[in-house]
């Protein structure tokens, strides 16, 4: 319901399941907005739409949220990475980020781990170039990107039932029933 006469406007958004109303400045990114919030998960790494950090789902679809007006999200259902899984509950493809060490300042994890579930879901067996084609705008300073492509991989094995044993000592890595309590971007691997 927006306010009236006023700099800033309240917008009704449903985030990781649960719907609620955010304040919005005008002009204001959807990233920046949804960090005010409390979504650090949400990254911001450039000034605007060139690393990919800030990727979230926007009504199913990928979008860089430093690249879209809040109030453009108006009614909108977001999806962080933090709600793909739980702490104890990792989502596949985060898992095997994880697991593969394709994680190190975890700055650009979420971008990552968002765009690897999109294409995971869109092409459940993707070759490696394409899976270097779908991360090729998400940038990452440490990884060199080897370690987060043979992680995408290895979670296309996972989730296809293929490789059903995570690497941390044969406990059996469960796609359904991702929780939405984390706070976590990237499995626990980065501070915010
Ligand atoms: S902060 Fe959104 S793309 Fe870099
Ligand atoms: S930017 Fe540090 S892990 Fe990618």
């Amino acid at each position: 319901m927006p306010k009236t006469g006023g700099y800033s406007v309240d917008i009704e958004l449903t985030i990781n399941g649960e719907r609620t109303i955010v304040e919005a400045g005008s002009g204001d990114d959807l990233a920046t907005v949804l960090r005010q919030h409390g979504y650090i998960d949400v990254k911001c790494g450039c000034d605007g739409g060139t690393c990919g950090a800030s990727k979230i789902f926007v009504d199913g679809e990928v979008r860089m949220a430093c690249g879209m007006e809040a109030t453009d999200a108006d009614g909108s259902e977001i999806q962080t990475v933090a709600a793909l899984g739980t702490q104890a509950d990792l989502h596949p493809v985060q898992q095997a980020f994880v697991d593969n060490f394709a994680v190190q300042c975890g700055f650009c994890i979420p971008g990552m781990v968002i765009q690897a579930v999109a294409l995971l879901d869109s092409n459940p067996d993707p070759t490696e170039q394409e899976v270097r084609e779908a991360l090729d705008d998400n940038v990452c300073r440490c990884t060199g990107y080897q370690k987060p492509v043979e992680a995408v991989l290895d979670a296309a094995e996972r989730m296809q039932g293929e490789q059903s044993v995570a690497a941390d000592g044969g406990h059996p890595v469960t796609v359904a029933q991702h929780g939405d309590e984390s706070t976590s971007c990237c499995g626990g691997d980065c501070d915010e």
